[in-house]
């Protein structure tokens, strides 16, 4: 009898983390979007730029979290990307990074 509560506390547990997993990466999702937004401007919707803005869609996470630091620390030289990447902390980095490695 014992172990059968156990055994059902166990699932209980078990399905209500389960069911909340999606939401979880649905919130990371629309956040990583909205922080994406403000590029969309200049590297075009979902990162594919058309024009002279180099596009971003579809680069590996890593290059792109690489890229950004480097723009932020002023390593690497922009012409506005220096300014852009300053307002971003490493967790938001690695999100939008996510986000446009996906598109
Ligand atoms: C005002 C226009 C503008 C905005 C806004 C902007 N970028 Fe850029 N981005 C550029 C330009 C121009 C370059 C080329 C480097 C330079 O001159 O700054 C560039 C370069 C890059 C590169 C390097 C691409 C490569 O092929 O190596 C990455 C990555 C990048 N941007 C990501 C982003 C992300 C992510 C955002 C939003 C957080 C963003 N940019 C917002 C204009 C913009």
């Amino acid at each position: 009898m014992r172990t059968s509560i156990r055994l059902w506390n166990l699932i209980i547990l078990l399905s209500a983390s389960l069911a909340l997993m999606p939401a979880v990466q649905a919130e990371e999702l629309s956040r990583a979007a909205i922080l994406s937004a403000s590029c969309e401007g200049c590297h075009g919707t979902g990162g594919r730029s058309p024009g002279a803005i180099p596009p971003i869609a579809g680069k590996s996470a890593e290059y792109l979290r690489e890229a950004l630091e480097s723009f932020r620390s002023g390593e690497r030289e922009a012409t506005v990307m220096g300014r852009h990447a300053t307002g971003y902390s490493d967790e938001e980095i690695r999100q939008i990074a996510e986000y446009f490695s996906k598109q």
